[in-house]
Formats: structure tokens, C-alpha cells, sequence
């Protein structure tokens, strides 16, 4: 290895690990991709095999474990209830107030089940999306996994979208029912999400029924014949019955989750039952090292990826045991985080840059004071870490004993892609190398590959069993957003960059497409140009990201007013408020100048780059094909 920073795991780590060797793994896995997938996805359970590993006879559909039969909550949870996994903690809860509450996956059973009669009941078969809109709290799993259950997919939708956002993506999905909530805890005030979700359905012709679960007690608006208390249908005896969990094809569709690309329109990405749970299980056994003891805390919002493949499905079917936490991470304190990991004897934590940024921010005092010895592999996602925040994590969270496990993924790939195990020698920032059968590569816009540490595209040379299979309703953006730069090679484009070194280890750089990541969140520019130009005064705007200590990036726009109108500070805060009625709070911009004009290319497109160039005093490069 180059004579860089590099940081080694202990004897004791590589002895204990799931995964012992990974070159002459690696090698096969993408030699012979088909035996290697076949031999991971007897992990799980099928009720009928594949007659084919992997059709790719129309690419870029792919189809994995073709012809096999599942339902991804078999493997969730009916298997373990014949096991002494039954028996044993699936989720600790804590809401933001200190409330508690422990799930066996005996009881999680139970719960889902109910969750599932009602759904059934509402109407909902198989193949129907039932949108979700929930604070971080069980009944949110549970409800996800009831959808899955009976064959319904489910569209979760962030609770920290607006009213405007929630009813775009629940007329997207075409969805009837809606799960929600009164509220959540936020920083010791209630989100209300009930308020929204009436807005909501306003705004949304489709729109039956809603199934609200009540957390934090205040007043809500109920209407009659549509929305349904949970505590009061729970008294109904149906409800109770058994739910026979239904038998799919390993293609069906498990959930769509939007997410935000170079258009204005989020896209519904689509995930399925069989290759999603062969991938996103397997990639967690050997990435954390999952082990029957361990208690293991993924600190994100299950309404995104990293919850989805994290939270629930991944740990459920490894029969682990999670963590899930309604609030602020430092909130009422600091050290909310470190005091759980105490109080709980936490065994792996995965988080994210913004979140060990923000915690850095308070000193070390506030992780020092607390016992983390049960503690044995870090994780981190989201955005590149810088090295500053790497080994503040290293040294000061994990003692200067843990792995960090930085795993570069995305909403469309399912799971981990490129990430170390805890075996891999370690450089701060660098996501590592590529997982078992994932053939990732750095190209140029040719698609020859780059010379190391050289600038350039990151594909993905293969296809895994996990990667999104469409877009919901679109299959043209499909092709033509990841797959039509590398067309001939049929090879994915991710839409980062990044870096290969000497000793072939990745280093993400950033998006190269018109999207963002702020806080670790994944807002398209155009979505927040067009909430800008949907207020009266703006005729035109523009959204560019700057570097923010913090947050990775900020948000800065570049306003065009109306004809007439006055620039001001109270129009400055105006319009923020709009972007957050329009989107919510993660796509608020942090600064917006008023300007006179845009650089334009002579086609009429926004020249973002120009924009960012002159912001940081660089130069714009080639200006050739700028208008004015
Ligand atoms: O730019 C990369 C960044 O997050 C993007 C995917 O965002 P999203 O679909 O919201 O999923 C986030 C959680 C999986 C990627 O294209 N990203 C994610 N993980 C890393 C990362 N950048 C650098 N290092 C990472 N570990």
C-alpha cells in the first residue's frame, strides 16, 4: 500500500469477522456473477427457486432470481417466528421525550399483522401503493412492512416534506390510503403532521382514506367517513384475525421511494421483493458484521434509504437487533446520542458526516463523559466525509479502536456498493473498494477508464441484484437518466465522481449532475428553482450549492424579481418561506441574491457552473457557449 495516512484493523476485529478474505472473493464474485448471487441468495428463504439467476435480455431491465417466488417479510419475520429469534428484541424504541418501548419479533408479528387486517380492510390488494407519512416511530416499520405483507407496495414519504410535496408524490403512486400520525417530537415540539396530511388531501383528488396513529395526543382534525384512529380500529376484531402473508413473484414490486433527480419531478425509484432482499441483507452481514448479540443503531429516518434497507428490512431478515430513536440526535443535550449508546450498550452506530460534523461542533466533552466500550464498528453514509470529521469519529467516538465503515450507496442501488469490511485497512475519505460483485469503475466521458487518482465518472460496470428496476411509470427517464451516457457499454452512471488511487481504494468526490447534497439530504436544483418561480414575484431563479462546514453544501439561489417588484430583506424572507411551504424545511436556501441577469448557455440553460465559479472567486473555464 502508498506510504499514506492508512489505519489498520486490530487482530482482534479481523478474527471476529463475518467476512475473513476479500480479493480472491472479489474476483470470483465478478467472474462469475451469476454463481456468486445464487449462492448468497441461499441466505434467505424462497417458497419457489429462480429458473435463471439473472435475465438480462433486455437491459437495462434487469430481472433477478427469475421465475423464484417470496415475499421479503417472510424472510423479515414469519421464519423467525419457528426460531428462538422469536423470542428475542427486534426493536428498542425511545421517543424524543424519553418514552420507551421494546418489540420482540414475536411481537412485531403481532403489530404488523394488525396493521395488515387494516389495510385489507380499506381496500388495498396487491399491487396498489399506500403511501406513508409518519414521525420515527414503530408503527411507521409496521406499517411499511404490513404493505409488504399483503402484496401492496409502500411509498414512504419524508416527514419533513410539505403538504405541496407529500400530495405530488401520493398522486404519483396513485395512492388511495394514507398511513400517518397526529405528530412527532422535533426538538421538544410537535411536528403536526395530521395539519399536513389534511392539506394534503386537499390538494389531492385520489385521496379515500387515512389511518392516523396517535403519538403525541394534541388536537387534530378528523373527517368523518375518511380518517380512521388506529387505536380505534385496533378494537375492532377483525383486526386481529390471522393475515396469511402473501406469496410474490421475486420481481413484484416491494416499495417506490421518490428521490430527487435533474428535473423539477421527483421519481418514484422501484424496488423489488426478491433481488432487494438478497442484496440489502447480505451487504449489512458482512459490511457490519452483524452478530446474534449485537445491538445495532442506524441513526437515520426510516422514510429514506439508509431506513428502509437499514432500519427495516436488512436487520429484520439478519435477526438483529435495532435501535430506532424518534428526535434530535443532540437534543435536549449534546450527548443524547452517547448517553443511548450508554444506556443501551449499543454495539455499532452508523451515521452520517452532517451528523459527526454537528456533534463535533460541541466539544469532546460531551461524547468523553460517557462509558462507549460496548462499541465495535462506526459507520458513515450520505456524503463524503472529510478527513477532519473522520478522525474526530475514529479518535474520539471509537477510541482509536474502531473501524469506520464509510459506505458510498444510493437510493437506486438498494444497498452498500463500494464500502470496506471491517478487515479493510483504512484512509480517512476513502469509501474504500467495491463490494462482492459489484464491478465499479472511474471513466472518462469515452468510457475509458482514468488514470489513478485522475478525475472522473464512477460507473457501474455490472448488474446487481439489488439496483432500482424503473421508475414508477417512466421507463424511458430510466434508460435515458443512468443509462444512456454509457449506452453501448450498458454500464450504470452514477452521476458522481470520483478518484481511484495506486492501490485502487475510491474516493467520491461530488454529484456532477444538477443534484445537491445538503445535510446528507438529496434535493435536485431544479425542484428548488421551480418552488422559487412558483411565487408571484420571481420571474426567474437559479440554485447552486457552496461548500458549508456543516451541512457539506448550502443552498444559494440566484433570483430574477418581476418586473416592478422591490428586492428586500422581508422578500428575502419571504421567499424562503415559500420554498419551505412548497418543499419544507431541507430545501430552504441559505442565501438568495437578487440579481439583474443569469449566464445562460444560448440554448437558454442555466449555466449553474458559472454561477458556483464566481461565488467561490474561481475561474469559470470556458465561457464559450454563454450568451451575454
Ligand atoms: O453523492 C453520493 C452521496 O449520496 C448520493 C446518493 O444519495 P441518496 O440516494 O440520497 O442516498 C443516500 C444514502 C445511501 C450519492 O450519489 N453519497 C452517499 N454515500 C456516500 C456519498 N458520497 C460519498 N461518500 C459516501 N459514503
Amino acid at each position: 500500500m502508498s506510504n499514506q495516512n492508512i489505519f489498520y484493523p486490530s487482530k482482534e476485529v479481523i478474527s471476529k469477522a463475518n467476512i475473513k478474505e476479500y480479493e480472491n472473493t472479489y474476483k470470483r464474485s465478478i467472474e462469475d456473477l451469476e454463481g456468486f448471487w445464487a449462492e448468497i441468495a441461499g441466505r434467505v428463504d424462497w417458497h419457489r427457486k429462480w429458473d435463471k439467476v439473472l435475465d438480462n435480455s433486455n437491459p437495462p431491465f434487469y430481472k433477478w432470481f427469475v421465475g423464484a417466488r417470496t415475499n421479503i417479510v417472510h424472510n423479515a419475520i414469519d421464519r423467525h417466528l419457528t426460531t428462538a429469534t422469536r423470542n428475542k428484541l427486534a426493536y428498542i424504541w425511545e421517543g424524543e421525550p424519553g418514552d420507551t418501548r421494546v418489540f420482540s419479533y414475536h411481537a412485531v408479528n403481532r403489530e404488523v399483522t394488525k396493521m395488515a387486517n387494516m389495510i385489507k380492510s380499506m381496500g388495498i390488494k396487491k399491487g396498489d401503493i399506500v403511501t406513508i407519512y409518519m414521525p420515527q416511530i414503530p408503527e411507521l416499520i409496521f406499517a411499511m412492512l404490513a404493505c409488504a405483507k399483503i402484496g401492496a407496495a409502500h411509498s414512504v414519504v419524508y416527514a419533513g416534506f410539505s403538504a405541496k410535496a407529500l400530495a405530488d408524490r401520493i398522486n404519483d403512486a396513485q395512492s388511495k390510503l394514507l398511513i400517518t400520525a397526529d405528530g412527532g417530537w422535533r426538538r421538544g415540539k410537535i411536528v403536526d403532521l395530521k395539519k399536513i396530511a389534511n392539506e394534503a388531501a386537499e390538494i389531492t383528488p385520489l385521496l379515500d382514506e387515512m389511518i392516523v396513529v396517535k403519538r403525541t395526543g394534541h388536537d387534530v382534525e378528523m373527517e368523518d367517513e375518511r380518517d380512521f384512529w388506529y387505536h380505534e380500529l385496533e378494537k375492532e376484531d377483525f383486526v386481529h384475525n390471522k393475515c396469511e402473508t402473501e406469496v410474490m413473484d421475486a420481481e413484484d414490486m416491494l416499495f417506490i421511494l421518490y428521490t430527487s433527480g435533474t428535473t423539477g419531478k421527483p421519481k418514484g425509484v422501484k424496488h423489488t421483493h426478491g433481488g432487494y432482499q438478497v442484496y440489502t441483507s447480505f451487504v449489512h452481514y458482512a459490511v457490519f458484521d452483524i452478530k446474534p448479540e449485537d445491538r445495532w443503531w442506524c441513526l437515520a429516518d426510516p422514510g429514506w434509504i439508509t431506513g428502509h434497507s437499514f432500519i427495516v428490512y436488512a436487520p429484520l431478515i439478519n435477526g438483529a437487533t435495532t435501535m430506532l430513536y424518534e428526535g434530535a440526535p443532540t437534543y435536549p443535550q449534546p450527548d443524547r446520542v452517547w448517553e443511548m449508546i450508554e444506556k443501551y450498550q449499543v454495539n455499532i452506530l452508523y451515521t452520517s458526516p452532517t451528523a459527526i460534523r454537528g456533534f463535533m461542533r460541541f466539544g469532546d466533552a460531551w461524547v468523553k463523559q460517557h462509558d462507549l466500550s460496548s462499541l465495535r464498528l462506526l459507520g458513515t453514509v450520505g456524503e463524503p466525509i472529510n478527513p477532519e470529521a473522520w478522525l474526530w469519529y475514529y479518535h474520539i467516538v471509537g477510541g482509536g479502536r474502531l473501524p469506520i465503515m464509510d459506505t458510498w450507496w444510493q437510493t437506486e442501488t438498494g444497498g452498500f456498493m463500494i464500502s470496506p469490511l471491517p478487515i479493510t485497512p483504512l484512509k480517512p475519505g476513502s469509501a474504500t473498494k467495491p463490494l462482492f460483485g459489484i464491478d465499479a469503475d472511474v471513466v472518462d466521458e469515452k468510457g475509458e477508464t482514468v488514470e489513478p487518482n485522475e478525475e472522473g465518472i464512477l460507473v457501474i460496470k455490472k448488474p446487481w441484484p439489488g439496483m432500482a428496476r424503473t421508475i414508477l411509470g417512466d421507463d424511458e427517464r430510466f434508460k435515458q437518466i443512468y443509462w444512456s451516457d454509457f449506452a453501448e457499454q450498458g454500464w450504470y452512471k452514477t452521476g458522481d465522481s470520483a478518484r481511484k488511487d495506486e492501490d485502487g481504494y475510491f474516493w467520491i468526490i461530488a454529484r456532477i449532475d444538477d443534484v445537491l447534497k445538503v445535510s446528507g439530504y438529496r434535493l435536485g436544483t431544479a425542484e428548488v428553482e421551480s418552488a422559487l418561480v412558483s411565487h408571484k414575484d420571481v420571474a426567474e431563479a437559479a440554485v447552486i450549492g457552496l461548500p458549508h462546514k456543516l451541512k457539506g453544501n448550502a443552498i444559494h439561489a440566484y433570483v430574477i424579481l418581476m418586473h416592478g417588484v422591490q428586492e428586500t430583506p422581508e422578500l428575502e424572507k419571504e421567499l424562503k418561506s415559500h420554498v419551505r411551504k412548497e418543499m419544507g424545511p431541507i430545501a430552504v436556501p441559505e442565501k438568495i441574491n437578487f440579481v439583474d441577469s443569469l449566464p445562460k448557455t444560448r440554448s437558454g440553460k442555466i449555466m449553474r457552473r458559472v454561477l458556483k465559479a464566481q461565488a467561490l472567486g474561481e475561474d469559470p473555464g470556458d465561457l464559450s457557449t454563454i450568451e451575454d
